[in-house]
C-alpha cells in the first residue's frame, strides 16, 4: 500500500532532502535559452541571479534539496528535469510539475469567471477535464486551479479567475472544477488546487495582497463554501494565500491550516504556499528572520513552500536544530508530498512523450467544446425592441469597432502563455466567415485602450502587449470609427478591458471603459446607425450611459480560443443566450463591495435608496441574464408546507418556453429565513439548473433543501444553526424571481 512505500521512503532521507521534498521551484525557463558559450559577466549583476536560476533549480533537484516545480511546459524539458530527480537526484524521487492552468493551456476556454456564467457545472467539467489532459500530455501533473475565492468587490482584478459573489454557485463550479481536473487522477489528470486558502477575495478595498477583515461568520457562510466543496470533490491539495487574514497571514495561519482546513473541513492532501509567500511572512513583519517563517509555516500546516530564489524551507534543519520544529510535523508534511506523487502514478511512470502528446491542442473535439462552453457562458443584458438577434439576411453592411473585436490575445484572457494564435478566433473573424461575401463587413479598431499603467511581471512574459497607444492618434482613430459606423447599416461596438488590465495584480480603482471608448460610443450612437454592444471584460465595468442608449448589450468575458465563433453564433441567433451573472453589476465604482445578498437592515424599505444621489440597487442583478425566448414560472409547491427542524424541504416549479425559440434557461431557488439565531439575507441562492426548452415546453424543476442547506454559521453561539423560523422562497430566472411560497419550520 501506498503508506507503506512512502514510510519506506521517508526513512531513508535526511533532514536536507526532507526539506527539499517541501519545496517548490519556479523554474524561469525562459533564461534556458542562453547559450552554452554565454558571458555571464556581460549581464549586469542584478540580473545573474535570474538568468542562473534554472542551474540553480538542476542542482537542488540532482542534490534532493527540490520535490516540485513550476512553470515548465515543454515536454522535453519536464523530461529533463525528472530523468535529472529519478536517475541523479538521491533517491530517485520523481518531481511535482505545477502550472496555472487555469482556463486551458493549448485549447483555452472562457475565463473562469465566464464559465460560473455558464450555470453549468457539467460545461465546466468538461472544459477542464480537457485542460488537464492537454497539460498531463506535455508532463504537467499539477494545476494551482481551481481559483475559489469569493468576491464581493469588482476592483479586485482577480474576480476574473473566481466564481463570482455567491457561495452555492462557487461551491458548485468549484467542484466542478476539481472533477474536471482531478477525474480518478489517471494518466490523463492533474492534482487540483483550490487557491488561495482563504478569504482573498476580501482584500481590503480589492488592492491586491492588501489584508482582509473578515468574521467568522463570514468564513463559514460565504468564503469556505466552494472550499469546502472543492474538498468533498477529492482536491488532492490546496493553496495557502498571501495576505493577512484578521491579523495572521494565510501562510502561518494553524487555526486557518489546520484546525479549520483539515479538522472542520476534511481536508488530507497537501498544502503549498503561494509564490514566495512564506518570505513573505518576514516582509510582512510577522517571523522574526526567514528561520522563523520556515518554522511557522510548517508548524501551521504549510506542507511546500513556493519559492524563487533562497528558500525559506532551506532553513527546516536549522529550525529543528533551534527547537523551533519538530521532526515530526515535517515528516508528516514530507509524507502527505510523497502520497501525492505516488498517487499520481509518478514513480511508475515519470516520463511523458518527448513530443508532446500527439494531436494536443488541435484536437477537433476539444474545440468544439472550447466554442459550446464560450456560447454557454454568454450574458445578454440588453436587448430592447428586439434588436437581437440581427438577421444575417437583413444585413448589408456592418461596422466592427473596437481593437478588441480583432485581438486574439484579448479574446483568450489573462493566465495564458501559450499564444495560440492561430486556432484562436477573434469576434471579426467570425463574423466574416459567418457572414460571409454577402455582407460587407469594415473594422475600424478605434479609441486605443491603453495597456496598464503599472506593467506587471506577466507583461514581460508576454511578447504580444502592445505600449500604450497615445490621445494624437486616437483622435484620427476615434474620426475613422465613427465614420465607418455612420455609413453601415448596424455597428458593432466591442469594448472592455485588455486581458493585462484584470488578474493578478491588476486592480482598478474605477470600473469606467479604459481609454475613450465612452467617448467614442456616445459619438456612434449620436449618427443614428443601430448598435450592438459587446463587453469584452471579466469585471463589470460602468455601462450607465449604454444601458439607458444602447438596445442591445452582450457580455462576451474572454470567451477563449473559439470565442469569437461563440459571439457570433449569439448575436445571430444560431443559439440563443443563456448565461447569468455570477455577480451583482454595480451602477457606480461607488456602490461596491455589492452583494444581492445582503441583510435585512432597519428601514428596509428604503433599501434602494441607501445613497442620496443614485439607487444602491445594481444596474444587473444576480442570477441576470435575457434571453431570446421568454419563460413563465408556475405551480410553486413547498412539501412539506410545515416541517419541522432537521427536514428535508422539496421545492418544485413549471417552468414554460413561452417564446418561439429554443433556449435554455435557468431556473434559480432562492430563500429568505425571516427570523432566527441571526439576521439572514434578504435573498440566499440554494438551488439551480441549467434546462434547455423548446417553444411551448413545460419542465418541472425540483430543488432540495436539506438540512446542509437550511444551516447558516451564526457568531453566537460560535456555531452552526439550524432555526425554527418561517422559511420564504422564491424561484425564477434571477435573484429577483417574484414567484414565492413560505414554509414555516418549527421544533
Ligand atoms: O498560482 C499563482 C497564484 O494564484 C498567484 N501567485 C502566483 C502563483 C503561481 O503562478
Amino acid at each position: 500500500p501506498v503508506t507503506d512505500r512512502v514510510a519506506d521512503l521517508l526513512g531513508l532521507l535526511n533532514l536536507e532532502q526532507k526539506a527539499g521534498q517541501l519545496t517548490q521551484y519556479f523554474y524561469m525557463g525562459v533564461a534556458m535559452n542562453i547559450p552554452a558559450d554565454f558571458d555571464i559577466t556581460s549581464v549586469p549583476e542584478e540580473h545573474r541571479a535570474f538568468l542562473q536560476q534554472p542551474l540553480m533549480v538542476r542542482a537542488a533537484i540532482r542534490q534532493g534539496t527540490a520535490g516540485a516545480v513550476l512553470f515548465v511546459k515543454d515536454p522535453a524539458l519536464i523530461n529533463e528535469l525528472q530523468q535529472i530527480a529519478v536517475e541523479e537526484g538521491p533517491h530517485g524521487i520523481p518531481l511535482l510539475v505545477g502550472y496555472d492552468v487555469v482556463h486551458g493551456l493549448r485549447t483555452i476556454f472562457p475565463v473562469p469567471i465566464a464559465q460560473a456564467a455558464t450555470w453549468n457545472p457539467a460545461a465546466v467539467e468538461a472544459a477542464q477535464a480537457i485542460a488537464a489532459s492537454e497539460a498531463r500530455a506535455v508532463g504537467i501533473n499539477w494545476t494551482f486551479a481551481p481559483m475559489i475565492d469569493i468576491a464581493r468587490d469588482p476592483r479586485w482584478g482577480r474576480i476574473v479567475e473566481g466564481p463570482g459573489e455567491d457561495p452555492v454557485l462557487g461551491a458548485a463550479i468549484a467542484a466542478a472544477q476539481v472533477r474536471g481536473f482531478q477525474g480518478d487522477l489517471g494518466a490523463r489528470n492533474v492534482i487540483s488546487g483550490p487557491k488561495h486558502f482563504a478569504g482573498y477575495g476580501a482584500s481590503r478595498g480589492g488592492r491586491d495582497y492588501d489584508d482582509a477583515e473578515v468574521s467568522d461568520s463570514e468564513l463559514h457562510n460565504v468564503y469556505l463554501p466552494p472550499f469546502r466543496a472543492a474538498i468533498e470533490a477529492g482536491a488532492a491539495n490546496v493553496m495557502s494565500a498571501y495576505m493577512d487574514l484578521n491579523g495572521v497571514p494565510a501562510s502561518g495561519n494553524r487555526w486557518l491550516l489546520t484546525d479549520l482546513l483539515r479538522g472542520e473541513l476534511g481536508f488530507d492532501g497537501f498544502t503549498v504556499s503561494d509564490a514566495n509567500a512564506v518570505r513573505s511572512m518576514e516582509i510582512q513583519h510577522f517571523a522574526a528572520d526567514l528561520t522563523d517563517a520556515a518554522a511557522r509555516a510548517v508548524d501551521a500546516g504549510l506542507d511546500m513552500e513556493m519559492a524563487m530564489f533562497d528558500p525559506a524551507y532551506a532553513r527546516i534543519p536549522q529550525a529543528i536544530a533551534d527547537g523551533r520544529l519538530t521532526e515530526a510535523a515535517v515528516d508528516e508534511a514530507v509524507r502527505r508530498v510523497l502520497t501525492a506523487k505516488f498517487r499520481l502514478g509518478l514513480f511508475e511512470s515519470p516520463y511523458v512523450d518527448p513530443d508532446g502528446a500527439p494531436g494536443v491542442g488541435g484536437r477537433e473535439d476539444d474545440s468544439e467544446t472550447a466554442r459550446w462552453v464560450a456560447e454557454q457562458s454568454i450574458v445578454l443584458l440588453k436587448n430592447s425592441g428586439a434588436a437581437l438577434p440581427l438577421r444575417a439576411d437583413e444585413l448589408g453592411s456592418v461596422a466592427v469597432i473596437g481593437q478588441l473585436a480583432a485581438s486574439k490575445r484579448d479574446t483568450l484572457g489573462p493566465w495564458v502563455f501559450d499564444h495560440v494564435t492561430a486556432d484562436t478566433v477573434s469576434i471579426l473573424e467570425a463574423l466574416r466567415v459567418r457572414l460571409g461575401d454577402a455582407v460587407q463587413i469594415e473594422h475600424a479598431p478605434g479609441a486605443g485602450i491603453p495597456n496598464r499603467l503599472h506593467p506587471s511581471p506577466f507583461d514581460r512574459m508576454d511578447p504580444t502587449v502592445e505600449t500604450t497607444s497615445d490621445d494624437h492618434e486616437d483622435d484620427d482613430e476615434i474620426e475613422r470609427a465613427v465614420a465607418l459606423a455612420a455609413s453601415a447599416d448596424v455597428a458593432i461596438v466591442v469594448v472592455g478591458e485588455r486581458q493585462n488590465h484584470i488578474g493578478e495584480k491588476a486592480s482598478r480603482s474605477t470600473l469606467e471603459l479604459p481609454g475613450r471608448q465612452l467617448e467614442q460610443l456616445q459619438r456612434i450612437v449620436g449618427t443614428g446607425t443601430s448598435v450592438v454592444l459587446i463587453a469584452m471584460t471579466g469585471r463589470p465595468l460602468d455601462l450607465r450611459w449604454p444601458d439607458a442608449n444602447v438596445p442591445a448589450i452582450m457580455q462576451a468575458w474572454y470567451p477563449g480560443s473559439r470565442g469569437g465563433d461563440a459571439v457570433v453564433a449569439a448575436l445571430l441567433g444560431d443559439v440563443s443566450p443563456a448565461g447569468r451573472l455570477p455577480f451583482s453589476w454595480p451602477r457606480h465604482v461607488g456602490q461596491v463591495p455589492m452583494v444581492y445578498a445582503h441583510n435585512r437592515t432597519f428601514q428596509p424599505d428604503e433599501q434602494d435608496k441607501r445613497y442620496a444621489n443614485e439607487p444602491s440597487t445594481p444596474l444587473y442583478p444576480f442570477g441576470y441574464g435575457l434571453s431570446y425566448a421568454s419563460f413563465s414560472y408556475e405551480n410553486l409547491s413547498a412539501h412539506p408546507p410545515v416541517a419541522t427542524v432537521g427536514e428535508t424541504i422539496t421545492v418544485s416549479a413549471d417552468v414554460t418556453n413561452t417564446g418561439t425559440m429554443a433556449a435554455d434557461e435557468v431556473a434559480q431557488l432562492y430563500i429568505h429565513q425571516r427570523h432566527g439565531t441571526s439576521t439572514r439575507p434578504v435573498r440566499e441562492l440554494k438551488g439551480f439548473e441549467r434546462i434547455a426548452l423548446r417553444p411551448g415546453e413545460t419542465r418541472r424543476v425540483t430543488f432540495i433543501l436539506s438540512p446542509r442547506e437550511l444551516r447558516h454559521w451564526s457568531a453566537v453561539p460560535r456555531d452552526w444553526v439550524l432555526d425554527a423560523t418561517t422559511l420564504d422562497i422564491w424561484v425564477g430566472g434571477d435573484s429577483l424571481a417574484a414567484l414565492s411560497t413560505s414554509v414555516r419550520i418549527t421544533r
